[in-house]
């Protein structure tokens, strides 16, 4: 179900936002009888806090909104999603005036509130909606809220119906919708184009592995997205066991992401020479999966020993990436749950980033606060590189011991990069573990509106 703001046409509620700072003038312009409303139902503009006023009829002619301090919004994400979920299901419009950071973004948060994931299961949970204020820049508030929800709806889709060939489906739809160049390379294709570790990876599978390439534009920048398409994650043959496997269907994550950020640059028409590459695999099990100390070689021609097949995310980026730096571009992103030690680093709700260029981190780091994407970055350490490199081959896909694993994961992929500097990488969780406001339980975007409103610097670092 995709949310959007309400027609503007029809009857609507004026609502007015409220901090505990202006709380006192707020009040001064309020009726008697609705003075005493206020105080009684303790209504101080605290964040979170939503009242609605009786009329005469029985029916309520506005509503209150508490955004609470600045103090207190740090801990919120949506801040007026936070209050406006507390609403009854009606239409509502802003009356006021008020100071929040990234505004528009307040109404995303919003019309997230409006997302449920549909496809098992109508579920028919009435929220409030709202009119597009003047002030609101609509197109690029229901472009987000649309990526948001292609994002989400292909996270939570499980790979009974969402395995490699359906993932390869979607990106076709999204394609033709904007009308980007579509080609996908299949099964032992993959062979003789020379894409061996994502032939490799997927190849256990019933649904065959591939690479699905969209292309849009012959001007600006050249960019080059890709995304991690594990549709689904057993671990291989270093089996996962029952505690993680649980989650694995999400393992295409960064490609939902990747889709996503396609979704609003085509949508918002950013004009740029685009690429985007999907790798899209089941890492299986069965007779013909790849084992423990197979050594493969890889598309860029380093070998490449497998100390765990469960490791499968760096394999099949590889090849993408070394493809992607074939038409030398000006940018290449790649976004992947890439591991484990991401997320015990920075926890569920920051996307973790790799850098070559301070200034491309730096530039992410404001459009992160800007697109409420928040991010933060771990280094490319370069003492240690050689933690992946193993006695017998160019690589390691899985350094014994573990330490630093976001990092060597990282620094395994930056070698498949012809330009260092002009390469970002995010290992993300993609994951809603709760519902909070205007952040639905279930698949989200991570880093895809951050890289959005960095682009123009990201592509001169
Ligand atoms: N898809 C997983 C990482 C993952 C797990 C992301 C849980 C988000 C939530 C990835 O393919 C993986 O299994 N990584 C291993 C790498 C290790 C074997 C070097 C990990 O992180 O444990
Ligand atoms: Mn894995
Ligand atoms: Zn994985």
């Amino acid at each position: 179900m995709t949310a959007c703001f309400a027609a503007s046409s029809g009857q609507s509620i004026p609502t007015y936002v409220v901090s505990p700072q202006n709380f006192d003038e707020f009040r001064q312009s309020l009726d008697a009888k609705t003075k005493s409303w206020v105080k009684s139902n303790q209504f101080s503009g605290k964040l979170g806090q939503a009242l609605v006023c009786p009329d005469q009829e029985g029916g309520f002619d506005r509503a209150l909104l508490g955004i609470g301090t600045p103090e207190d919004r740090k801990r919120a994400r949506f801040c007026l999603a936070t209050a406006a979920q507390k609403l009854p299901p009606a239409t509502y419009h802003l009356a006021n005036d008020f100071d929040l950071p990234s505004k528009d973004y307040e109404l995303f948060g919003w019309l997230m509130l409006g997302y449920s994931f549909t496809r098992y299961k109508e579920t028919k949970t009435p929220v409030p909606s709202l009119v597009a204020p003047d002030w609101a820049d609509r197109a690029k508030i229901e472009a987000m809220v649309q990526a948001e929800t292609l994002c989400a709806d292909l996270i939570n889709t499980p790979t009974n119906d969402l395995g490699p060939a359906e993932l390869e489906k979607e990106a076709r739809e999204l394609a033709l919708k904007f009308g980007m160049d579509f080609k996908v390379i299949v099964g032992d294709d993959l062979l003789s184009q020379n894409f061996p570790m994502i032939h490799t990876v997927g190849r256990a599978s019933a649904s065959k592995p591939r690479l699905i390439e969209l292309r849009h534009g012959t001007k600006g920048p050249k960019i080059s997205l890709v995304g991690k398409g594990v549709c689904f994650d057993t671990g291989g043959l270093n089996l996962k066991p029952a505690s993680s496997i649980g989650g694995m269907k999400k393992d295409m994550g960064g490609s939902a992401n990747v889709l996503a950020l396609t979704r609003m640059i085509m949508d918002l028409k950013y004009t740029c020479q685009l690429q985007v590459l999907i790798p899209a695999v089941e890492n299986s099990v069965s007779a013909n999966a790849f084992r423990p100390q197979d050594v493969l070689i890889s598309r860029k021609g380093l070998s490449v020993e497998i100390n765990n097949t469960d490791a499968e995310g760096r394999l099949i980026l590889a090849d993408a990436l070394a493809y992607a730096g074939e038409r030398d571009p000006d940018l290449i992103v790649s976004m992947a749950t890439l591991t484990g030690a991401a997320r015990v680093a920075v926890g569920p709700d920051l996307a973790a980033f790799f850098a070559g260029s301070p200034k491309n981190a730096a530039a992410l780091r404001v459009s992160a606060e800007k697109g409420k994407d928040p991010v933060w970055e771990l280094p490319f350490f370069e003492p240690y590189e050689d933690l992946i490199e193993p006695a017998v081959a160019d690589l390691d896909n899985a350094p014994s011991g573990g330490r630093a694993g976001a990092i060597t994961a990282a620094l395994f992929l930056r070698r498949f990069v012809p330009n260092p500097d002009r390469y970002i990488h995010f290992d993300i969780f993609g994951w809603n573990l709760t519902t909070k406001p205007g952040r639905p339980f279930g698949g989200a975007t991570q880093g895809a509106r951050a890289v959005f409103h960095a682009l123009d610097d990201l592509v001169n670092p």
